[in-house]
Order: structure tokens, then C-alpha cells, then sequence
């Protein structure tokens, strides 16, 4: 048997017995460690050998090489699973179970994009309680008890005389009660009314509210307010239309809307076919409320809006029913990661 059969088959032996990784580095070192690997001398003996031999030699002895390589690597890499295990019986090194990054929620992610366009135009963002008194919800806005537009909203009352707002308006009461003008809020969160769920109606649902009081400022200051909001939320061509509208709390009162951003208003399903999208109130601020909160009326004026950002979310992400942002669904929600 030759010097190189003989490495050959002592290396087989060794590694059949090797089970750990510092067993298999003992094997390396004794066949191909640079100072005491067998088959490392065998190589370096070449140069002693006779002209004629030294060359079959060497390309045994290197196809040898090769193959203890190729073994040990192959051994090694059984190991390590074997030896991660450890005691405890736990494999380390199986495939982990994937971790779900978060996404941000489909109106988290318009009330995000409202509050930067406003924030751009100077305004500020404001917060109000949900459960409000009837004062700052109602009576502060120009709706005394028994005016017949508290029936346009139909309201959750609490024990002790409270209620949940049924819209954010009052909030423009509060910041008007604990500032002076001139100023410039936008307040996103949610209302509350005792509306029937369907596709367009929830219990529970969000709105904005804005409000600007400085002087000397009107409807056409609204409009323009409006548009570039219209178009920052759905494009450059989109237009803003007012049409006369009621509520107690702003005169003149307007509904507004945002011609469709899909059809540029020729009509389509988004919007109905009307052509139109239709976002919510808005007005010149009623000297009588200017005057509850204590704004000399003569001097300052304003302008103010609200309007529903359940109701925009649908628009802009073609949702046909407003329960799927309320119910979780996480196969529902994953379709809006990284929409915006
Ligand atoms: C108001 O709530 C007024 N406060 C808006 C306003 C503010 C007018 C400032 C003038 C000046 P309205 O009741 O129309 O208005 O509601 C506004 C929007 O809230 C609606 O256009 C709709 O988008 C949304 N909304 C109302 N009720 C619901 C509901 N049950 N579910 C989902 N969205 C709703």
C-alpha cells in the first residue's frame, strides 16, 4: 500500500469516529495541518523524490487533498446542527418563524397626510376630549337646547349630562375660548353618532375640523384653503365646488366637494357619476358664535370646515364599505402597506 492509500484510509477511520466540531478539527490538523498534517509532509516530500516521480506523485497527492477538504467541510456542516442543539434540545439553526414588520393603518395614514398639508400652511393641530359637555358641542356652536338642527345629529348622551361629540366642531369652541386670534387649527379625531352601520355609516368615525379666525377673511379665503388641499390630496387638476349648504354655526353655510380625481368629473362609479366627490361642511364662522367665545365680532372673522376622513379613505383607496376599517381583518388591512 502507498503512503498516500494508507493517509487515505487513516483519515476515513478518524472521521468515521470524529463527532464534534473540535473532534473534526483534530482531524484537520493531523492530515492537513501545516505543522503536523501527515498528508502536508507527504507534500513537501515531493521535492525529494526522482524527476520522474515526483510529478505523479504530486497529482495524487493533491487529488487526495481535495478530497479531505471536500469531506471535512461536508462533516463539519453536520456538525454544527447537531452540536447548536446543545443540551437543551433546542435547534438554533432551524429557519426562523418570519416577523411580521407592522404597517400603518389606512386612515392613520390620510389623517397623516391631511395634518402635513395643514401644517404646510401654517396651521396647527389640535386635540379636544371625546366626551364633551353639551355646551361646547352644541349650544357654543348656535344650537340652543331645542333648535331643531341638534336632530341632524343624533346623539350618544352619557349619565351626568355629558355626551360623546358628535362631531369635531366643538373643538373649535375650546381653542377659541383659551386663545386669541388671529389663528389657524385643523383638529382630526373621532365622533360619535347614533347612525345605523352600513356601507357609509359607523357608529364611530373620524373627522377634521378646521378653523381659521384673522381679519379681514371670507369665503373666497375658504376656497382657496379647500383647493389646495383638494389638490394636494388627489392631484393638481382636481377643482373645489361649494354649494349652499345649513348649519347653525357658520353663515353662510356650503357643502363641499372635490371633482373626481379618477374621471377629472366626467362621472364613474367612484363618484356616483355625478362627477363630484363629496367631503363635508364648511362656512364663514357665525358672528354668534365669534361673540359666545368672547371675538369682537366687528374685528375678526373666519372660516371653518369639517368633513369625514373614513369617508375620504374610502374614496382614495376604493373601499366600497366602511366596516372593513373598523374590523381588523389583517388580510383587509395588508393591502394598504406602504399605499402612501
Ligand atoms: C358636520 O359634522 C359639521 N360639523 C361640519 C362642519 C364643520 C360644517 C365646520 C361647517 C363648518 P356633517 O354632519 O355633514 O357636518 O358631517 C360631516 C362629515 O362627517 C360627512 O360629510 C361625512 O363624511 C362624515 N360623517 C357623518 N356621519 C358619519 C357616519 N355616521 N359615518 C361616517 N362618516 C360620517
Amino acid at each position: 500500500m502507498t503512503e498516500l492509500e494508507k493517509i487515505r484510509r487513516d483519515f476515513a477511520e478518524r472521521l468515521g469516529s470524529a463527532r464534534s466540531p473540535s473532534e473534526l478539527q483534530e482531524v484537520r490538523h493531523d492530515f492537513l495541518g501545516r505543522s503536523r498534517g501527515r498528508l502536508t509532509a507527504f507534500l513537501r516530500s515531493l521535492k525529494t523524490l526522482p524527476e520522474g516521480q515526483r510529478r505523479a506523485a504530486g497529482a495524487g497527492a493533491n487529488q487526495l487533498k481535495a478530497e479531505l477538504e471536500q469531506a471535512l467541510a461536508d462533516a463539519e456542516q453536520r456538525a454544527v446542527p447537531a452540536a447548536a442543539a446543545g443540551a437543551s434540545g433546542l435547534d438554533i439553526t432551524l429557519p426562523g418563524v418570519p416577523a411580521r414588520p407592522g404597517a400603518v393603518h389606512p386612515l392613520t395614514q390620510v389623517r397623516r397626510q391631511i395634518e402635513e398639508i395643514f401644517l404646510e400652511m401654517g396651521y396647527t393641530v389640535e386635540d379636544g376630549p371625546e366626551a364633551e359637555t353639551d355646551y361646547n358641542n352644541f349650544t357654543a356652536l348656535n344650537i340652543p337646547p331645542d333648535h331643531p338642527a341638534r336632530d341632524m345629529q343624533d346623539t350618544f348622551y352619557l349619565e351626568g349630562g355629558g355626551l360623546l361629540r358628535t362631531h369635531t366642531s366643538p373643538v373649535q369652541i375650546r381653542t377659541m375660548l383659551s386663545r386669541r386670534p388671529p389663528l389657524k387649527i385643523i383638529c382630526p379625531g373621532r365622533a360619535f353618532r347614533r347612525d345605523t352601520p352600513d356601507a357609509t355609516h359607523s357608529p364611530v368615525f373620524h373627522q377634521v375640523e378646521g378653523l381659521a379666525v384673522d381679519e379681514g377673511i371670507g369665503l373666497a379665503d375658504l376656497k382657496g384653503t379647500l383647493l389646495e388641499m383638494g389638490r394636494r390630496l388627489f392631484g393638481q387638476r382636481v377643482r373645489v365646488r361649494l354649494a349652499p349648504s345649513y348649519f347653525p354655526f357658520v353663515e353662510p353655510g356650503a357643502e363641499f366637494s372635490v371633482s373626481c380625481f379618477l374621471c377629472d368629473g366626467t362621472g364613474c362609479r367612484t363618484c356616483k357619476r355625478s362627477g363630484w366627490i363629496e367631503m363635508g361642511g364648511a362656512g364663514v364662522v357665525h358672528p354668534a358664535v365669534l361673540e359666545e367665545v368672547g371675538y369682537d365680532a366687528e374685528r375678526w372673522t373666519g372660516f371653518a370646515f369639517g368633513f369625514g376622513i373614513d369617508r375620504l379613505a374610502m374614496v382614495k383607496f376604493g373601499i366600497d364599505d366602511i366596516r372593513l376599517l373598523f374590523d381588523n381583518d389583517q388580510r383587509f388591512l395588508d393591502q394598504f402597506r406602504g399605499a402612501s
